[in-house]
């Protein structure tokens, strides 16, 4: 009886760390995103979360890839497979990029510092935000990988002026002007938990926070979370007024900044200052695309902002080979929104894109796990897309093409 016990047994050592035994059970995004859900507060999380209005576009981005089947092409000798390609004339690992976004540190203390040293590990470009809460100089001290900087012309230009410098003496690479943002979409479940943009830490987040004990613990042990490009360049200014240690008054000063007469002769503008590539985010339509070309502009990003601005938009996905045909080899591709999966990316590759970025699911691994988290999730994608060009009969990002995938 114990013999054949034993024969179909098999004890494993258990695993003290905790945030690995944790990871072990991460299968996919979902269940990053289900830790996350579990660990921060609710409304961190809808923040983190969220999409505009009835979130359709959020959830358009997601499932118009699942939409779109790959043709798998066998007997082809697939055990040389090679996922590293070139962004910006430059090697990337894989054809991923850590999008921008806001407000890192709310999903864990270590933020931006967390994921740009993962993102170098694996060899990919990292990109901050202007409303991160990790300075340029934050990041260059901990990053020796490839640093792509967000910004938005702001009415401010001293101040976008200073942060450009500041990237340039970092030894940031490029720079992504996000144009989808004339005036911030209306993000209802934000709303309703009166969060504005940015969100504020309030009564209501302390009181949440008391349910989410390792969050509040970990928030209340570490720095205040501030925006600390703006507050470095404010302060570099001779602004003594936004000192960067209130989040609220200098969300307030932010959000004053946002200019809704921004036009194309603001991106000239942006160009005639800054010396390396810049990026166009929030390109939707194959117009814009041209006009982007005809601009000079080294690369457009196709994106909704992940669903937070016009809930009406395309999704992502759709657009890739319709901007492609129109402007492909002229200028690099980009796109975001709704990728969850090494399989998505091939997608997206297969139809012109040359890169795609991820917005939720680094915050997602991030809140769920921290470094490690993003760690893990970085490979997941790895394994993923090198799991589909597998499957796919292709051995090199060069090969995946138009072939490969229904139209
Ligand atoms: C919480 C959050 C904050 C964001 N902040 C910014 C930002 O500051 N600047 C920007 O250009 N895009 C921002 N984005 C949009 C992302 O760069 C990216 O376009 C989007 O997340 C991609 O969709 P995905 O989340 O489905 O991957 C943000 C997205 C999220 C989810």
């Amino acid at each position: 009886m114990l013999e054949s016990l034993r024969s179909v047994v098999s004890l494993k050592p258990i695993e003290r760390d905790r945030t690995t035994r944790r990871l072990s059970k991460a299968a996919n995004i979902d269940d990053y995103r289900a830790m996350a859900k579990r660990r921060l507060p609710a409304g961190v999380f809808d923040y983190i979360d969220g999409g505009a209005e009835d979130e359709s576009a959020l959830s358009r981005n997601v499932s118009r890839f699942g939409d779109r089947t790959l043709i798998p092409r066998v007997l082809r000798d697939v055990s040389n497979i090679e996922t590293s390609t070139s962004i910006l004339g430059a090697s990337a690992s894989m054809p991923l990029i850590i999008a921008p976004t806001g407000f890192p540190r709310i999903a864990h203390p270590d933020g931006e510092l967390a994921t740009a040293r993962s993102a170098a590990r694996h060899d990919i470009p990292f990109s901050l935000s202007t409303m991160g809460t990790r300075s340029i100089e934050e990041v260059a001290d901990v990053c020796d990988g490839r640093k792509w900087f967000q910004v938005y012309v702001w009415r401010d230009r001293e101040l976008t002026k200073d942060m450009l410098a500041r990237c340039k003496e970092n030894g940031f690479e490029a720079l992504y002007i996000t144009v989808d943002t004339a005036v911030l979409g209306r993000r209802e479940r934000d709303v309703r938990r009166g969060m504005a943009l940015p969100p504020k830490l309030g009564l209501d987040t302390f009181i949440e926070g008391a349910m989410r004990p390792g969050w509040t613990m970990e928030f209340l042990r570490n720095d205040p979370i501030v925006f600390s490009n703006v507050a470095v360049s404010t302060k570099r200014l001779g602004d003594n007024t936004e000192d960067g240690s209130s989040a609220v008054s200098l969300a307030e000063y932010i959000n004053s900044q946002f200019d809704p007469r921004l036009s194309w002769d603001d991106v000239e503008w942006i160009r005639s200052q800054w010396d390396g590539p810049v990026i166009l985010k929030g390109i939707q339509s194959v117009a814009d695309a041209k006009i982007a070309v005809e601009h000079g502009l080294d690369a457009v990003a196709l994106s909704n902002h992940g669903g937070r601005q016009l809930d009406s938009s395309p999704a992502i996905i759709d657009l890739v080979a319709p901007v492609a045909d129109a402007v492909g080899g002229q200028i690099e591709i980009y796109c975001d929104g709704g990728v969850r999966r090494g399989s998505d990316v091939v997608k997206a590759v297969a139809l012109g894109a040359d890169a795609c970025m991820i917005g939720r699911p680094h915050l997602y691994a991030l809140g769920a796990a921290g470094e490690a988290g993003v760690d893990h999730m970085l490979d997941f994608f790895q394994a993923g897309i090198e799991q589909t060009m597998a499957l796919t009969g292709v051995n090199s990002i060069a090969d995946i093409d138009r072939d490969l995938i229904t139209e």
